[in-house]
């Protein structure tokens, strides 16, 4: 039996992860019906897999090297003092809990309670002590692409002395993602067994969330991103919620962030939900700089739609209807190759950035299947190969963005303008 790369010892028939693809397994979602396992996938992930990743999370701050603590005492993160993130599965988080996976408190709670909660005051007193202990020191991109702010800013100084000042002068979120329904139109493998869209009663309870929670929460707030969990667009939820945003002069002034895979994003879908005037970035999530390989990661996109409704999305950006456009691409074994073509498409549609991330272990897909596309283990086969492919002049143009794969990059890419191959690219 295969050992577990993390830990070394033997994967156990009853772990939270086994748990969790069992209740995603289609066997399963059709005895027990989808609402019981989300239940279930929801209690195993907060209870279980979430304790793990906070003590992961620690364990790594703990493990930094003297440079790495250097860096983390010199600079500042202010997610945890501007951010709010809603889930799935109920819980409310100061930054994308992938990075930062303990909860701040509860969707069905006051939002206000939850935003200066004693657990959301710690994390940032985390941050202040240069600790970052609740953070993931290996997935988070800021700590390891070492893209966090400097800390000695009149900025960083300012929020600091707004949280030590407490509530009655901490300002709200500025930012709140909302990550509370997967309904999506796509089932990429990366991330989904099977195409998810939330029912009509749970349809019905997330709209009745619209009114009683979110509406309330995004009054206070500058910006909103939807959504880190399905498509901002293949959601009927977020669709509905988009057009009460934009139909409302209550929130003129609030920015919408789309995160999308773009298969939805047309001129009609412009233009039903009122988007003009109201987008400020819109990343759009591709993974491929050819068909082949898209119909193979972003299951059953459509590459020439794409690549129709990319051209539309750069009309907008060029009249600044769209304020940044990134590309993403989430680096595997299928796509790897690419990365280099891939910011090529990016400069050819206007992009202002092209990033990089790379694939991560979700409940979704088997032990197995995650080894064979995590490119990032020197034992895979491809992995010297994709290492070199980082040495593409592409990569240190201005507008390619590493990531979490700054770890793995050649010495010089965190400070490309005076690489030699950086400046070759320009
Ligand atoms: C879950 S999606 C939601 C937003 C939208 N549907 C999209 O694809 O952009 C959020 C991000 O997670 C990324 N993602 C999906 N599976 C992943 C994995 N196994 N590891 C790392 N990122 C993943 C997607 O590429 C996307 O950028
Ligand atoms: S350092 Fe990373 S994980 Fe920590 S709060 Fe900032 S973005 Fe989140
Ligand atoms: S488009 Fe986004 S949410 Fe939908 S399946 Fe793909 S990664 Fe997941």
């Amino acid at each position: 039996m295969a050992t577990s790369k993390e830990t070394g010892k033997q994967p156990s028939a009853l772990s939270p992860r086994r748990l969790l693809q069992w209740a995603a397994s289609p066997a399963v979602l059709d005895f027990i019906g989808r609402d019981r396992a989300d239940a279930v996938a929801s209690f195993v992930n907060n209870n279980l897999i979430l304790k793990l990743r906070q003590r992961r999370a620690y364990a790594q701050s703990q493990a930094q090297d003297e440079a790495a603590q250097a860096y983390l005492k010199t600079h500042f993160c202010r997610r945890p003092f501007n951010t709010m993130e809603t889930t799935h599965t109920g819980l409310v988080f100061a930054c994308c809990p992938v990075y930062l996976p303990t909860p701040i408190g509860r969707l069905d709670e006051n939002h206000r309670d939850v935003w200066h909660s004693d657990i959301a005051n710690k994390i940032r007193d985390s941050i202040i002590d240069g600790s970052y202990s609740y953070c993931d020191h290996v997935n988070c991109p800021f700590i390891a692409g070492r893209q966090l702010e400097p800390r000695d800013t009149d900025e960083a100084r300012e929020f600091i002395e707004h949280h030590r000042k407490g509530r009655a002068v901490a300002p709200p979120p500025l930012q709140v993602v909302l990550s509370h329904d997967k309904s999506c139109n796509l089932a990429c493998p990366s991330c989904r067994s099977g195409i998810y869209v939330a029912n009509k009663a749970r349809q019905a309870k997330l709209d009745d969330l619209t009114e009683k929670s979110l509406l309330p929460m995004l009054k206070d707030a500058g910006e909103v991103i939807i959504t880190g969990s399905g498509d901002a667009f293949g959601s009927n939820h977020f669709r509905n919620l988009i057009k009460r945003l934009t139909a409302s002069d209550d929130y003129k002034d609030l920015q919408i962030h789309l995160h999308t895979n773009g298969q939805l994003f047309d001129e009609r879908a412009w233009r039903d939900l009122n988007l003009s005037g109201h987008v400020g970035a819109v990343q759009i999530s591709i993974d491929a700089a050819e068909a082949d390989t898209y119909a193979n990661v972003r299951r059953p996109g459509n590459f020439a739609r794409l690549l129709k409704n990319l051209a539309f999305i750069k009309t907008k950006r060029e009249t600044g209807e769209i304020q940044h456009l990134m590309f993403s691409m989430v680096v595997q074994d299928a796509n790897y190759r690419e990365m280099p073509a891939f910011v090529r498409m990016g400069q050819d549609f206007g992009a202002d950035s092209v990033m990089f991330n790379m694939y991560r272990q979700r409940d979704v897909f088997s032990k197995g299947e995650y080894e064979d596309a995590f490119i990032g283990d020197p034992h895979h086969p491809d992995h010297a190969d994709f290492l070199e492919i980082l040495h593409a002049p592409e990569l240190y143009l201005p507008i390619a963005n590493l990531g979490n794969l700054a770890a793995y990059a050649p010495a010089g890419w965190l400070d490309a303008d005076k690489h030699p191959i950086g400046q070759a690219a320009e």
